[in-house]
């Protein structure tokens, strides 16, 4: 549009002009009437419809966030019986909108009449003006015509300059919108100088470092503070923490004291705000993203598989993994059995979410997604919530050959999760109120006490 119009249009109008004053210059003095004549009725006209295209683009906003709310909470809002009030919080968004398209709309249909009235009276002025000086002998008729031509043309240029100042405000508004969130800086910024993890394995690691072939890596937590942006107290105060490689460090602690932001701050997901978090001693903010991201291994909370078979969401990390490496990571996360017994085995279609899966399916597949990554940080959130006991048990069992070089930080709400870690830190509050093994815990520390009572673990206390 803007080649075909916002170019030829003033071209147009300014060759019009032109030729109208060589036509005849004291007729091309009409025009210096009606083209600002024109142009004034479309700024009139603009001034008053563009704050309602802002205020429209921000009642889309809302019309299609309400909507998409609707769309995925439809299952909560049917057990809440809450049709009624969702469908009248959609109506009142919905009319909002709709008064203001109409009002937009309204002023617009002004547009083209208004023109044409310019261009009509510009026509009866120029026949007025020249049928005296044709009768007068001092002008030819032709000149008549082409000058009628030329005005037309102009006048023709100079509203379609104004209908496309009719799209032009909608389509700005909308542009900001875009670049806004295209200038938007990522909060995880690749390092002006990245540094590497050292490879794996080198000549002048320890063979007792060295396990599998490769080097294991470490994870420090040094004096960390984190707190989410814009929030009154920070989520994390002061955690210092050491994980070896090999070592299990788990996490256990009430909702919301901070466990899951206390994983994010690993692979960067959020920065930390005092201290800092590193791997192999590197600051995690000075590493090269595909080397910190390389060498971790992440099951979220959350569980998360995307559209397309149970494979490509297992590849995820490696698309180049072998399928005996997939059915390797399944053994070890208590997959096989269920993904065996599927018609398509591993070829399986995931929906959207994983949601064709049941939850501690799901689980298990994000587990079985990591594991396939082979990484050297293992960062369990909360991802044994989903099985039963004995499930579990095998799980960690399976574990164990594969994580002899691998740190691994736990976070887990059972007791029977964490109870064989290295070392279990309390989180209370964003803060650390305990560290040590399940028996040191149990002797120094009221509050993990108070959590293995509550799981009437008391034959453990023995
Ligand atoms: N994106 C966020 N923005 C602002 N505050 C947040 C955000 N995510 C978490 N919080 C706050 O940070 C605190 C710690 O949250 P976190 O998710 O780490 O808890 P958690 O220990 O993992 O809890 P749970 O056991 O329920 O998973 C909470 O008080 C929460 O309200
Ligand atoms: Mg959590």
């Amino acid at each position: 549009m803007i080649l075909t119009m916002i170019v030829s249009a003033p071209l147009l109008a300014v060759g019009g002009v032109v030729m109208a004053v060589r036509q005849d210059a004291h007729l091309s003095l009409l025009l210096a009437v009606s083209m600002p004549l024109m142009l004034l009725a479309v700024a009139l006209l603009m001034s008053r419809t563009i704050p309602y295209f802002h205020k429209m683009q921000g009642q889309i906003d809302r019309l299609n966030q309400i909507l998409r709310e609707q769309i995925t909470g439809l299952r909560v809002i049917r057990a809440f019986v809450r049709d009624t009030s969702e469908r009248a919080r959609f109506a009142v968004a919905n009319d909002t909108l709709t008064d203001t398209a109409l009002h937009t709309g309204r002023l617009m249909a002004a547009m083209i009449p208004m023109a044409v009235l310019v261009m009509q009276w510009s026509t009866i002025a120029l026949v007025w003006f020249a049928a005296a000086r044709i009768g007068a002998g001092t002008m030819q008729i032709g000149s008549l015509v082409a000058f009628l031509a030329y005005i037309a043309q102009i006048l023709m240029s100079v509203m379609m300059a104004a209908l496309l100042f009719a799209i032009l405000p909608r389509a700005l508004v909308c542009a900001r919108r875009v670049e806004e969130v295209l200038s938007t800086p990522s909060s995880v910024a690749e390092p002006p100088s990245p540094k590497a993890l050292t490879q794996d394995p080198p000549e002048s690691v320890p063979a007792a470092r060295a396990v599998n072939g490769r080097i294991g890596r470490g994870l420090q937590f040094k004096g960390v503070g984190f707190r989410y942006p814009g929030a009154a107290a920070p989520a994390l105060h002061d955690i210092t923490l050491r994980i070896e490689p090999g070592q299990t460090v788990a996490v256990i602690g009430a909702t919301g004291s901070g466990k899951s932001t206390l994983l994010s701050l690993v692979p960067r997901l959020f920065d930390v705000t005092s201290g800092s978090v590193c791997v192999d001693g590197i600051d995690v903010r000075e590493l090269s993203l595909q080397a910190l991201w390389g060498a971790i291994g992440l099951v979220p909370q959350q569980a998360y598989l995307f559209t397309g078979t149970i494979a490509s969401n297992l590849r995820f990390g490696r698309p180049d993994a072998t399928e005996a490496e997939l059915w390797q990571a399944l053994d070890v996360a208590q997959a096989t059995h269920f993904v065996k017994t599927l018609p398509q085995g591993l070829l399986t279609p995931v929906a959207q979410g994983g949601g064709n899966f049941s939850g501690g399916q799901r689980q298990r597949l994000t587990i079985a997604r990591a594991l396939v990554v082979k990484p050297h940080l293992f960062l369990f959130d909360d991802s044994f919530s989903a099985l039963d006991y004995a499930t579990e048990a095998r799980l960690r069992e399976a574990l164990r050959p594969l994580m002899k070089d691998t740190a691994m930080l736990l976070v887990g709400q059972r007791i029977s999760s964490l109870r064989h870690a290295d070392a279990i830190v309390v989180l209370d509050g964003g803060g650390v109120i305990g560290t040590g093994t399940h028996a040191v815990l149990l002797q120094t520390c009221a509050a993990y006490r108070a959590i293995v009572e509550s799981q009437h673990a008391t034959v453990e206390l023995v």
